[in-house]
């Protein structure tokens, strides 16, 4: 990429609203919730859809919270529809019965993500905090099938599931998933308020590898499975959202437009809010997305590395949360000064008997845990 002049980006993660239907311990959202009355208008999230399509954005994901907590989800689907853009709904699917599934479809939806928390009912209940969740969760996924919409399960990987992923796959197959998702927890937000009770020992990790290989193998062509590394026991970190403000970004509840989810975990980034400055201007000129897009901003060891085009150093947002520098190498990287203490961290975390969750609610990321 250009250094001056950013690509075009071709994804949105749209994050219609802080409300949800569970309180899962390692949420991505911010520990600071917006409460509803604070959420966009359905014609403010029209106008800054339209804004997209215009900027050549091929596909924007709805989500959460609880994206279908939003009573105008139909239009919102339905606007995206009408100018082309794919629309990818990512639900809890706690609440999303047949007739919901069948509006949303006839609005245009074109794909349906829905999280499991668990493979076993018990788990589920457990890390989501409601109980009835993974029927509910079943029920739904029928629902997207029988209203012939592609279906991927998300399975956020953690201590106290990572033993479920064979049951996982297992699961998406039942369901007639075209793809599953096992995804690692990623430590911010939520999850890093968590980590003790979330991370889990690298001998599971390794484990879970084996199994994903061996099940990619064998599924080839009946069930996609992407695979995320959890990060604290990775050689080289992931490039988070592809690199900072580099083909996608996302915008929260109330419009604020930021790189990635925790983005305002970075004490000197100021943002701009769709909802009152146009999209095109805060993609290619928000000091905010300037910060880390591209190579310019790195130091050593990312500066001289072979692999600064194809990680950016990693996730700006953990090397905050780690290294107290968010221009730092990711300290997940092998290469930062930092890793061994990261490394350090993560089987502490994995050793420790820490079970109870502070789970995400307004005010409880205060609480003692
Ligand atoms: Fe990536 Fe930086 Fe590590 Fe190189 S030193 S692998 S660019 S994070
Ligand atoms: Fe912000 Fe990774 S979450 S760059």
């Amino acid at each position: 990429m250009n250094e001056t002049e950013p690509g075009l980006p071709i994804g949105i993660l749209a994050e219609l609203t802080h409300r949800c239907t569970l309180q899962c311990a390692y949420c991505s959202n911010p520990l600071e919730l917006l409460k509803a009355d604070r959420e966009l208008g359905t014609a403010e999230w029209i106008s800054i859809f339209e804004q997209a399509a215009d900027l050549g954005i091929l596909q924007v994901h709805l989500s959460g919270g609880e994206p279908t907590l939003r009573r105008d989800l139909p239009d919102l689907v339905a606007a995206l529809a009408r100018r082309g853009v794919y629309s990818n709904l990512i639900t809890a699917g706690v609440g999303v019965d047949g007739p919901t599934v069948e509006r949303l479809a006839a609005a245009g939806l074109d794909h349906v993500q829905l999280s499991f928390q668990g493979a076993r009912s018990e788990t589920t209940e457990l890390i989501g905090r409601l109980r009835g969740a993974h029927e509910r969760k079943l029920a739904a996924a029928r629902a997207v099938r029988e209203a012939g919409l592609p279906l991927t399960v998300n399975a956020p990987i953690h201590r106290r599931n990572i033993d479920e992923v064979e049951l996982f796959i297992e699961l998406a197959l039942d369901l007639g998933a075209e793809r599953l998702e096992i995804a690692n927890v990623q430590y911010y937000g939520w999850a890093l308020l968590n980590r003790a009770a979330l991370m889990p020992p690298r001998e599971a990790v390794e484990r879970q590898i084996e199994i994903v290989e061996a099940a990619r193998a064998a599924l080839r062509g009946v069930l996609a499975i992407d695979f995320v590394a959890p990060d604290y026991y990775a050689r080289y970190p992931k490039a988070c959202m592809g690199g900072w403000a580099r083909d996608a970004f996302m915008i929260t509840p109330d419009g604020t437009a930021m790189p990635c989810h925790a983005a305002s975990t970075i004490p000197h980034l100021v943002f701009d809010n769709a909802a009152r400055t146009p999209l095109e201007a805060i993609w290619r000129r928000s000091p905010a997305f300037e910060a880390y897009r591209g190579t310019a901003w790195m130091k050593d060891p990312c500066r001289s590395c072979d692999r600064r085009e194809i990680d950016f150093g990693g996730c700006r947002c953990q090397a905050m949360a780690l290294a107290g520098d968010p221009a730092a190498t990711d300290p997940a990287c092998s290469l930062s000064p930092l890793h061994g203490r990261v490394l350090q961290l993560a089987e502490g975390d994995a050793a420790s008997e820490v079970e109870t969750f502070r789970y995400r609610r307004i005010g409880a990321a205060a609480e003692p845990a």
